[in-house]
């Protein structure tokens, strides 16, 4: 890994995660979640020359460190990187000619970097543009929602998607905040919520004491998985990669909310994201998918410790299983 991409975002259980993903030299692996590349440069340090590996970002950032040479490519033949959302692994497979691969790694969420940049809007620590799309091409932005959604949609968003106590006060507070600054603004300038600090503001007096940064990032949380539709891509992805391994390939996914490893504990279990156990007429199990790893993953004390994004890091590993009666 060079300095440059330590510094855009350092990976986290990087060690775990190729343990995982257990990489065959002259295999084909994905590696759906790019951002600066660290777990890329380990999968291609562990590829021989047979080997494959296609990486996915949606975001815009990613692929200019790719375009641009700041993420090192000795063997090009080997690595193809294709800037899209990872909702659409088959098809963006199949482009390239490609139907099965040996293994899958998704390390999800926002990278350090996407953090990093004010106007981005996903930290609450800057003042930015209300946006936190991770896909800047398309979509609608964050502050598009908070000034459009109902406050029953938005007291619904955040109870689902931030998992926040004191939803619907705060979408409350929201809806009062922008029609405040519509009636203030003038024709010309009235733009409801616009910036993080507006929407900070909006829910100031709804913040516990001591939990306002822990509020305020379930707040953010919420309008990301929305903004991104998050789970519906992990949805999407999940389905396709059990379709795409190999007998025996592995899926590593890595996640940071309890909402996404939910989906993906279920999904390696039983096949399905509501964890329904499904048997065929001999008892044996519809599943195309094992769980591998026992329970999730932490990160060691000492990678928490030097870097704090891996406290909520959550590893599992899952393998393609034959079933029955399948060619
Ligand atoms: C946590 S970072 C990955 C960091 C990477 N493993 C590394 O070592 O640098 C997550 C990345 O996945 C991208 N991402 C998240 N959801 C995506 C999706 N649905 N499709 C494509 N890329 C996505 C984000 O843009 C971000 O760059």
């Amino acid at each position: 890994m060079t300095d440059a991409s330590s510094q855009y975002h350092v990976p986290v259980m990087l060690a775990e995660a190729m343990d995982g993903l257990n990489i065959r030299p002259d295999g084909t692996y994905v590696d759906v979640t790019f951002g600066g590349g660290g777990h890329s440069r380990a999968i291609m340090d562990r590829l021989g020359p047979d080997g494959r590996l296609f990486a996915f970002d949606q975001d815009e950032d990613a692929a200019r460190r790719v375009e641009n040479g700041e993420w090192r490519v000795e063997d090009a033949a080997r690595f193809t990187f294709i800037n899209e959302n990872f909702r659409y692994l088959k098809n963006y497979l199949r482009l390239h000619g490609v139907r099965k691969v040996d293994g899958i790694l998704a390390d999800l969420g926002v990278s350090s970097h996407q953090f990093d940049v004010a106007e981005r809007g996903f930290s609450t620590r800057f003042n930015g543009a209300l946006d936190l799309r991770m896909d800047r091409r398309n979509g609608t932005t964050a502050a598009d929602l908070v000034n459009n959604a109902t406050e029953e949609e938005l007291a619904e968003m955040l109870r689902l998607y931030g998992e926040l106590p004191n939803a619907r006060q705060m979408a409350r507070a929201i809806v009062r905040y922008r029609e405040c600054k519509e009636a203030q603004g003038s024709e010309k300038e009235s733009k409801g919520i616009a910036t993080t600090s507006d929407l900070k503001e909006a829910v100031r007096r709804h913040l516990p004491h001591g939990m306002e940064n822990k509020y305020l990032a379930m707040l953010f949380q919420a309008l990301r998985i929305e903004v991104n539709g998050e789970l519906e891509a992990l949805k999407a992805m999940l389905t396709q990669a059990a379709e795409l391994l190999t007998d025996d390939g592995r899926l590593v996914v890595i996640s940071y909310h309890s909402l996404e490893d939910r989906l993906v504990k279920n999904f390696m279990k039983t096949g399905n994201f509501e964890g329904k156990e499904e048997k065929d007429f001999y008892g044996n199990p519809l599943s195309p998918m094992r769980m591998v790893s026992r329970g999730a993953v932490k990160a060691s004390e000492a990678e928490v410790a030097a870097n704090n994004r891996a406290r909520s890091a959550r590893l599992r590993v899952g393998a393609r299983r034959k079933v029955n009666g399948e060619k």
